[in-house]
């Protein structure tokens, strides 16, 4: 079965003018990035400890831990440096009417 498009909302609401924003959804943390007005959905939980990369820094298309500083690729949720060993998940999307869909299954 496909996994369904769910409606996060209006993204330039979500964003509020900011390139990172962290949301909840039945208990998963997404994490929102737009680099040049692309947007990309990863896991907001950093894979190597309890941080949200939603609240680290954004540098072109890499996202910093803020916790101890590895980097994530905003655009496949590949781990880019130490400490890091494991990618984060990375999530199709596409905005629609101004509306940000994300593909993700509901538990
Ligand atoms: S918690 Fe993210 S790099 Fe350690």
């Amino acid at each position: 079965m496909s996994v369904p498009w769910l409606d996060l909302g209006n993204l330039d609401d979500l964003m509020d003018g900011g390139e990172c924003r962290g949301v909840v959804v039945d208990g998963h943390k997404l994490g929102i990035f737009v680099v040049d007005e692309e947007v990309f959905v990863i896991d907001d939980l950093c894979s190597h400890g309890n941080a949200l990369l939603s609240d680290g820094d954004l540098d072109g298309y890499e996202i910093e831990c803020p916790l101890h500083a590895g980097a994530f690729d905003v655009r496949s949720g590949k781990a880019l440096c130490k400490p890091l060993t494991r990618d984060v998940r990375k999530y199709e999307t596409r905005v629609e009417g101004g509306a940000l869909l994300v593909r993700f299954e509901r538990t």
